[in-house]
This record gives C-alpha cells, structure tokens and sequence, in this order.
C-alpha cells in the first residue's frame, strides 16, 4: 500500500504533483482554494470558468500551470452541496481522485478534503475516511496479469492536509486506524480473489500461520487432527473433496488476561460445487468466493494485531471443498456434529450451515463473551438484500444494536432479518434433530435458525454476507471482486468497545 501522511497547514505551501481542492455546487471554493487564489494572483476563477468547474459531485477538473502555483496541477475536485456530505461520501470522493491521479502519473499529491464540512464529524473521522478511501480505492488484483506494466501504481505519497493548528496527533491516529482496516480489508479480498486451485483449505491455513505474533497464537488442524477432535460434520462435507480439509483456531490476546473472548467464525469454504446437489454452470466460478467470511475473520485479526487493540479475540474456520467425490456425503445422511446434534441431510449444497455447525460449538464450548459468525450462506440473502447490507441475523439485542451503529459509521452495512422462534418448525426432521434445509421461505432465516442449535445461549450474531462479499462490477471503493465485506463493520465495533 502507498504512504499516507498527516501534515497541518496551507495548501499553497504544497509543491506536489498535484494539489486537490475540493469545489462545492456553484462553483464555490473552500479554505484551500481560498488560499491558491491568493498566491495566483486571482487566477483560478478564470482557470475554473475556461474549463467549466461547477463543483458537481464526483467531478475532477485538471488545472496545468497555474501562474503562482508551487505545484505542477491543481486539481478541483467537484464536491457537491456540502450539506449532503457524508464521511461515505468523502471516502468515495478520495477513492476516485486517488485512482485518477494514480492514472495520470501523479507520484506525490497533497488533499484539501479534511476542510469540507460533513455533518458533525471531526477532523479525525474525516482522515480517516480519507485515508480508507485511498487505500481501498488503489486496490487491484492483478497478480496473474503477467504484462505488469499495465497495472503498476505510479502514485507513490499522499499527503492529506488538515488546517493549521487542527489536532494533528488524532488526525495522525485516525490514518493508522485507517492503514489497519484497508490492510485487513485488502488482505481479505486478496483471499477472497484468489483462484479455487490456489486458495484451499490449506493454503487458509498457512496464511492465518503467517498472521501468528506475539500475542496471537495460530492452530491449524489438519484432517488427522480434525478426525481426533471429533469435527464430523466438517468431514461429513469434505468427504467429496480430494482436497484435505483444516479447522483453524486463533486466540489473540491483547486484553486483560483471563477476560472471556469475542468470538469470530467464519464459513471457510474455499470451492462450493454445491456436491450432489451439484449448482447450475452459471456463473459457478464465483464460489471461488464461498471462504469470504473466514476472510473476513482473518482481515479483521490482522488489522488487530496491526494496532494491539486491547482486547482478547477467538478465531475459528472450518475449511473445506464442497465437490462430488465418489466419497461425496449424499442427500439423505444423517450425521451426527461435534456437538452431538444429528443432522439429515437434504440438499448437499446446504454445507455451509453444516461445517458451521461444528465450528460453532467449538466456538461456544471456550465460553466467549459473544460470538459473531460470518458466512457467504445463503442465495436467499442475495434476493433479499442484493450487495447493499449483509444479513443479520442473532439472539442478541444489544450486539446487534450496536453492529448496525458500526455497519453505518463504516458503511459496511448490516440490515436484521427477524428469527422467530416460529422459524425454527422448519427445520424440524423426522428422522433426525434437525435437517440442513428449511424449505423455500426464509431461506436466509432458516438457515440461522440451523446455525442458532450450535451457540448455547451465548450472545450471538450471524452476519449473511452472501450479497455484500463480492462484487462482479466493482463499486466506488471496490474494484471488481472480493469487497472485504465484514472487516470494516467489525473493526468499527471492535474499536469502538475498547473505546481507543
Ligand atoms: N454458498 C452458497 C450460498 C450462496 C449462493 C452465496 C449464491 C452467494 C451466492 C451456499 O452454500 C448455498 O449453496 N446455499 C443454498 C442453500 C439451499 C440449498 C438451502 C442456497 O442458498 O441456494
Ligand atoms: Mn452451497
Ligand atoms: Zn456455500
């Protein structure tokens, strides 16, 4: 990732690139572009004119030579009206401008954006906001792109500008919240981008043992030890995959010693053929993205180990394939979990509930103050939400409460579908505890329901991020891909509980 800085004082005084000025709806100049008149000796106004500014939202004009500017271009970044400004907002802005700099050979630039007016926010929020938005904006997967000179980043420093005698020390900590989160972020979609071939259960395992520090410890089971451990629902869907599986097991301990944890799940399944119940051939290649949710976990652990949030954390994913083997598990098997709870099998392409169904328990049986799961589980999520909110879904009101306050702060969006208890007839099996499919209403709903038989009756939140986990068009600060869907929202709340 490219260098960010802090730096408090006047855009005139900046002799990058490029400066970028934000131009508010009707031409009207903030701060920044207050002070370049001055040195330019009134020259903007008649710069803007010619190239016809009008501070429409989104809108970049490119200003070359402006007499009196120490830096090559000014840049005037149309903004809108400023009380329709949100940080979302800003962060798009920042994402867009960075890429087009990027794109047009800038290597150092400076952003007058932090003196835009956006609700309440502070400065921090602001650089922040930001910060994020460079850094996720410049994300691209390109590694299997051999001709590299197509994809190389020229920017190489952004210096965001805050007003003088503006609290530098908060701004300075708001890019290294910032620089966490885009790292986890990034790091989870570079996961979730990564082929099906490349990308196995095994391949999560060694990327979560390279996370390992000083106070994160990293286990990774293997199909021998999973066998030992008794995780039979996760071999019951593993058993069609040539492909070993791997249960992984984090414990980072940044908090008071002996405090119980927050537990992260998340569904690591790394291929989803849909086994038996093989899925149609459209568009099957995005299962590749069906172990967005153990990215998740694994984004979040590294950008809390990246600031050593004092808090103590558990992180738990089951890992496998979900193929057709002639050893596949088969419509119709009962299996008994790890938790004892026995299973009937309907539809083999509900498996992401199944190897769920252990990790939960594990996850439940350490007795963690909370558990929150994260899961690509069900296409019913997909039809009710599309990519805009992650299904959420859970038993408790206050963790959910405050994972939407989070989800909208960081606009990573979480939208609660209900779990009445009437849900859970659904899942009733004549032969069985429960059955791994509830019928064609609530899919998404029935499916929490499975997940809710394995999490005791701890504070539990199960976040669907089916819709929201990847993205085949890109959006404002995504490219096409991975979204990191899960990181932003966690972070926020993680940090917003240790209150740092
Ligand atoms: N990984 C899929 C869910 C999914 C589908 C995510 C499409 C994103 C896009 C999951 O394993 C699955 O196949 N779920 C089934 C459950 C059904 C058989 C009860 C589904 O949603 O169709
Ligand atoms: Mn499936
Ligand atoms: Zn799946």
């Amino acid at each position: 990732m490219i260098e960010i800085v802090v730096k408090a004082g006047q855009a005139d005084k900046q002799s990058d690139d490029a400066v970028v000025i934000p131009l508010l709806k009707g031409s009207e100049m903030t701060l920044s572009g207050h002070a370049l008149q001055k040195v330019t000796d009134q020259a903007l106004p008649s710069f803007l004119a010619k190239c016809d500014s009008t501070g429409k939202y989104g809108e970049s004009k490119t200003l070359y030579g402006v007499p009196g500017s120490l830096a090559d271009r000014i840049v005037v970044l149309g903004c809108g009206e400023e009380k329709l400004l949100s940080l979302h907002k800003l962060r798009i802005l920042a994402a867009k401008i960075a890429r087009e700099l990027d794109a047009g050979g800038a290597t150092h630039v400076s952003l007058c954006l932090s003196e835009l007016n956006v609700g309440e926010t502070s400065v921090a929020d602001k650089v922040q906001a930001i910060a994020e938005g460079v850094w996720l904006g410049l994300y691209s997967f390109d590694k299997y792109q051999t001709k590299k000179e197509l994809n190389e980043r020229r920017l190489q420093k952004v210096t965001v500008m805050i007003e003088a005698g503006q609290d530098l020390t908060s701004a300075q900590r708001a890019v290294e919240l910032a620089q966490a989160i885009a790292a986890g972020t990034n790091f989870a979609r570079d996961l979730g981008n990564e082929p099906g071939n490349i990308c196995t259960p095994a391949y999560l395992g060694e990327q979560a043992l390279r996370l390992s520090h000083a106070q994160l410890n990293v286990t990774v089971m293997d199909k021998k030890a999973i066998e030992k451990a008794g995780f039979t629902a996760l071999l019951a869907v593993n058993q069609g995959s040539a492909k070993e599986p791997r249960f992984i097991v984090m414990k980072y301990e940044g908090g008071k010693a002996g405090d119980a944890p927050i537990a992260l799940v998340g569904k690591g399944l790394t291929f989803d053929a849909g086994g038996i119940s093989i899925k149609p051939g459209t568009q099957m290649d995005e299962m590749k993205f069906d172990m967005c949710g153990s990215a998740a976990v694994l984004g979040i652990f590294k950008a809390v180990t990246a600031l050593n949030l004092p808090v103590n954390l558990l992180g738990v994913i089951p890992s496998t394939e979900n193929l057709l083997g002639s050893a596949a598990y088969k419509p119709g098997d009962i299996i008994t979990s790890y938790k004892g709870v026995t299973i009937e099998i309907l539809n083999t392409d509900a498996e992401g509930r199944v190897i769920l169904s252990d990790a939960l328990a594990y996850a439940a049986e350490q007795k963690p103050a909370e558990i929150i799961d994260f899961a690509t589980l069900t296409g019913a999520c997909v039809v009710a939400l599309g990519g805009q909110a992650s299904g959420l879904l859970g038993t408790d009101k206050g963790l959910k409460e405050a994972l939407k306050v989070s989800g909208d702060y960081a606009h990573d969006r979480v939208w609660e579908l209900p779990l009445f208890e009437e849900y859970q007839e659904q899942i009733k099996s004549e032969i069985a505890d429960i059955k791994n499919t509830g019928g064609k209403e609530a899919g998404s709903i029935t499916a929490a329901c499975f997940l809710s038989r394995f999490v005791d009756d701890l504070p539990w939140a199960h976040l669907d991020i089916a819709g929201t986990a990847w993205n085949m068009k890109g959006s404002d600060i995504s490219a096409k891909g991975a979204t990191g869907a899960g990181v932003r929202l966690v972070m926020d709340y993680l940090i917003k509980k240790v209150d740092v």
